[in-house]
This record gives C-alpha cells, structure tokens and sequence, in this order.
C-alpha cells in the first residue's frame, strides 16, 4: 500500500534510499546542500532570538544536517524511513568527535504517538511520546505524496509554541524537474515546492506566522538530456550534464 505521507512503503522510495545509503556522502552535493540548510535554520533562529533544544529531524538521512544541528541544542532525534540510511548514521555515531546527543531512529512517521518515538517522560515508557520545538527536514518534502497529512503529523509533534523549519528545492516552473536525473526519479513526488501551495497547506494545518521563501540558491550539475547520466547511480562522467542554479526554500511555522 502506498502510504499518504510518504510514498517510501512503495516501490520506489525506500528501495532506491537503502541502495544509496552507503555511498550518499560521497556526494558533495548532498553536504553542501546540508550546509545551506543549516545556515538558513540557525539564521532563522538569531532572527527570532530563539534557541530550540528539542529537536525532530524527519528523513534525516546519513545525518549530515543532523551533525550541522546538534551541537546548538541539547537533543536532536534524527528519524529516516529507509533502515540503510540510519544504518549509516548510527556508524558515523560511532566514531571520535561525532555528537552524542543525535537518537536514530528508523521509522515511517505517520503518527506522533508513533510506539518509536522517545517517550515524553523517561519512567513512562509506554506513555505519550515527547514533543518537540524545533522539528527540521530537508530534501523531504518533494517525496511527500500529501504534504498536509506529513504537516499534521508534523504540528502534532510539536510544544505548543515549537516551530517548523523545512528546507527543499523550490518548484519555481517546468526547469525545476531538471533538479532529478531521469535515473532518480523513483519516489519523487513533485520536482520541489510552490511556494503558494506550501503557505496554503501550512496555514490550513494551523500552523501560524508562517513564511515560505527562497532563501538561498545552490548550483547542481543536471542532465542535458533524459538518461544522460546513465542509470548506474554513480557520479556522472566530467564531460556530462550542465550546471544549473536552484533556488532552496525554507518553509516556516509555529504552533500557538
Ligand atoms: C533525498 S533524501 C534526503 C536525506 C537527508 N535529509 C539529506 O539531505 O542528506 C530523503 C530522505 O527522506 C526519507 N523520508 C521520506 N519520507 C519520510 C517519512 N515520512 N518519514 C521518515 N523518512 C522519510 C527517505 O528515506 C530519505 O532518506
């Protein structure tokens, strides 16, 4: 069955993540993507003189923002459908220097009181499950099939007066597909976010104050031509594709 928050339990999507787990940071598109992310989370939260502690990460990946994120606030719980990709988390966990207050967890959220999800008070484990103030996601949005049901789960995740910061790809019209090689299109659900789209759906969620916009741009090497780069997964040849500038949007909320 495919799932309405996110289209990973069908073919495409956890399939095509496992397979990629090991080599994602391999790619230093992945990293610098993460490095604007960071930047416009932690610039947000100057802006508004917050400083969140609780943190949520969903589709966290191998954790590259998560590692970004984590020596600002006092937990950060990094959740990824796909049990490759926290695989490799919990290896780079392991390591010396790395964070020791990232929790991986492998699950398909769909439920804030999700049975995976830390409890909300240590003694009770079988108890209601904890709630966040900042929950973060980046690069997730675009695998989502309906964006307002991953919102609510989302916003029933939150304290009240926690807050969402959401970083993707903008839809800004037809080039946006171009984000994909035509090999990686499994579990693609749009090619990047509408920015009317996203602002109408959080607001219809209940999220308040909330402000969608492009906030930084980042440079992506993209096919020339459908299956340009092959199907093999690896990094095209040198002499393939063209470079092309996509705006990255961060998508902000607050629950009152
Ligand atoms: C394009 S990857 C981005 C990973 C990471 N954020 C990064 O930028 O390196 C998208 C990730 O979202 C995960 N994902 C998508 N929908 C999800 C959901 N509802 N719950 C948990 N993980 C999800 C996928 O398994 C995949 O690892």
């Amino acid at each position: 069955m495919v799932s309405a928050v996110s289209n990973l339990s069908g073919t495409g999507g956890n399939e095509r993540f496992n397979k990629e787990a090991a080599a994602w940071d391999s790619r230093p598109f992945v990293h610098e993507a993460s490095q604007g992310a960071a930047e416009a989370i932690l610039r947000k939260c100057i802006a508004l003189s917050v400083s969140p502690q609780q943190v949520l990460e969903i589709g966290c990946g191998t954790g590259i923002l998560s590692f970004l994120i984590a020596p600002h606030v006092e937990r950060l719980v990094a959740i990824d459908a796909a049990e490759g990709m926290i695989e490799m988390l919990e290896q780079k966990l392991q390591k010396p220097g790395a964070p020791k207050n990232i929790v991986p967890v492998a699950v398909l959220l769909e439920d804030p009181e999700d049975a995976s999800l830390p409890p909300a008070d240590p003694a009770k484990p079988n108890g209601q499950r904890q709630k966040f103030d900042l929950i973060t996601s980046h690069l997730v949005l675009h695998h989502i099939p309906d964006l307002k049901a991953v919102l609510e789960t989302m916003f029933g995740c939150l304290t009240l007066g926690g807050r969402v910061m959401l970083t993707d790809f903008q839809d800004f019209g037809s080039e946006a597909k171009r984000f994909h090689p035509a090999s990686k299109l499994g579990g693609v659900e749009r090619h990047g976010i509408r920015i009317t789209d996203m602002t109408a759906s959080m607001k219809e969620v209940g999220f308040k104050h909330v402000e969608v916009r492009a906030e930084w741009t980042m440079s992506k090497k993209v096919e020339r031509f459908d299956g340009e780069f092959g199907d093999s997964g690896g990094p095209p040849r040198d002499d393939a594709g063209e470079m092309m500038n996509f705006p990255f949007v961060l998508c902000y909320g607050e629950k009152l």
